[in-house]
């Protein structure tokens, strides 16, 4: 019976899938008007794809989620290649909710650490032309500014939104005297689109399936309302980072279920990003947390009855590893997820209670790679690509087990393509791991940005 249940709340069938994505192709374009919707839909000030044949030596900083990469990328003479050096920072859980100065003296100092580590002293090093992957909304009026819209991914550090947060951490490079020249703030999407562009002229869109959700694509300014005030060409390309975690956050057309709406009302900024919460990484162990708390205390099935759940209790106990493991145990028995059960949360499931937790995570992963294909969809058909590629990264995208498949078929449901008569054969369009958005993606949009300089563009 509550796997039953679970099934009606969970499953979402291929008009729900149409309905969504038709109203998520309304909503990009309202995110383009004058009035604005709650898709942002920030334009990006990158105006050109790659040649392939950009060259130069650019360090990237990438302040995801999760980690903080540094990146070296030498854009070489050969077409579309690099060479890259990097080192990974852990980004400590108390910065994400502290205090604005510790955060930029934190990510200044991986920075400098990394310079010294591979040119000396960083005082003496020339300029190398930095690229900020700051993923997160932000305003741009230039590709040097990011105005914090909010915060997002669970992140809350005061003083920070409505800011333009490039002079805060150029602010903490000058007080260690690193003498770093911000070139580009950018998305990452964005630089998942222009660093699988680089390699692959097909590539069209670029999405992020990881701790959060989100896509960018090229618009054409004549369909940016917005930017006509600055009379540029209507055929000027323009990058646009849609922010679409924020789809449907007045509740419109998403099946959210009671545990989507603990989620949100249990989150620093209740009543934003309504998509991203219902895929992203950061809240699919949440999702199941819920789910399995609430059939222990409320249900007949009474899950775990007479054992401790105290530390499935906690809030965020359980990541989108915890849901994948579950989804990988390929025994008949489930034994590994009893094992994971045991270990983690000291609780031993019952044959039964094992088959309902398979269910639930099926559940969850698969609605989460459907609504997906639902973006990857709206955007498909506002700007009528029949055939294209799309480049993901995260890692959800990149671990999770079957969220590929799941959203490939979402994808053939949605827009109607006959089913393959060879199952090698490619979909029309695509959704691909991309190249390193953060990096090279970084590195190109800082190399495209000093040419437009050059240019005088
Ligand atoms: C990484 C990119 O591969 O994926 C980052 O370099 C991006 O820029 C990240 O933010 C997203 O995945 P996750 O799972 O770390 O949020
Ligand atoms: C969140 C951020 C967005 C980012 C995405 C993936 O949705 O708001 O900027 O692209 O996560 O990291």
């Amino acid at each position: 019976k509550e796997t039953r249940h679970l099934e009606e709340l969970f499953t979402i069938d291929t008009p729900k899938l149409k309905e969504i994505t038709h109203h998520f192709v309304n909503e990009l374009t309202k995110g383009l008007s004058v009035e604005g919707g709650s898709i942002p839909m920030n334009p990006t000030w990158v105006m050109s794809r790659p040649t392939g044949h950009e060259t130069g030596t650019f360090l990237a900083l990438d302040m995801g989620g999760t980690n903080l990469r540094v990146c070296q990328v030498t854009l070489t003479e050969q077409k579309s290649e690099f060479d890259i050096i990097q080192s990974k920072y852990r980004l400590p859980e108390e910065l994400k909710t502290g205090v604005a100065e510790e955060l930029w003296g934190y990510i200044a100092d991986c920075l400098q650490q990394f310079i010294e580590t591979h040119h000396g002293d960083a005082s003496k090093m020339g300029k190398h032309p930095l690229g900020f992957t700051f993923s997160y909304p932000a305003t741009q009026n230039y590709i040097d500014e990011g105005i914090l819209q909010r915060w997002t991914k669970g992140f809350d550090i005061a003083g920070v939104e409505g800011r333009n947060v490039v002079p805060m951490f150029e602010a903490a490079l000058k007080q260690r005297g690193v003498p770093i020249k911000l070139t580009a703030l950018i998305n990452d999407t964005t630089g998942t689109l222009v660093a699988s562009a680089y390699t692959d002229p097909k590539m069209m869109i670029g999405c992020i399936f990881g701790t959060g959700c989100n896509a960018a694509y090229m618009e054409d300014c004549g369909s940016i309302p917005k930017l006509a005030h600055l009379n540029l060409p209507p055929d000027t390309p323009m990058g646009i980072n849609c922010e679409w975690g924020a789809f449907d956050n007045e509740g419109k057309v998403l099946p959210r279920t009671p545990y989507d709406a603990a989620i949100d009302k249990d989150s620093p900024r209740p009543g934003q990003q309504a998509f991203e919460k219902m895929i992203a990484g950061l809240y699919l162990g949440e999702i199941f947390r819920l789910i399995m708390v609430d059939l222990h205390d409320n249900s007949d099935a009474h899950l775990f009855a007479g054992q401790d759940i105290s530390k499935l209790r906690k809030p965020y106990s359980l990541d989108s590893s915890f849901l994948s493991a579950i989804e990988e145990d390929t025994l008949e028995d489930l034994s590994e997820t009893l094992d994971l059960f045991q270990t983690k949360l000291n609780i031993s499931p019952s044959r039964a209670e094992l088959g309902l937790i398979r269910r639930a995570a099926e559940l969850i992963g698969t609605r989460a790679a459907r609504l997906s294909a639902c973006g990857v969809a709206a955007i498909s058909i506002k700007k009528g690509y029949q055939s294209c590629h799309v480049g993901a990264d995260g890692s959800v995208f990149n671990k999770y087990p079957h969220f590929k498949a799941r959203g490939a078929q979402a994808l053939r449901q949605i827009l109607d393509w006959p089913d393959k008569a060879d199952p090698k054969e490619e979909d029309p369009i695509e959704i691909l791991a991309a190249e390193d958005g953060s990096g090279v993606g970084a590195a190109l949009i800082a190399a495209l940005t000093l040419r437009r300089v050059k240019d005088g563009n």
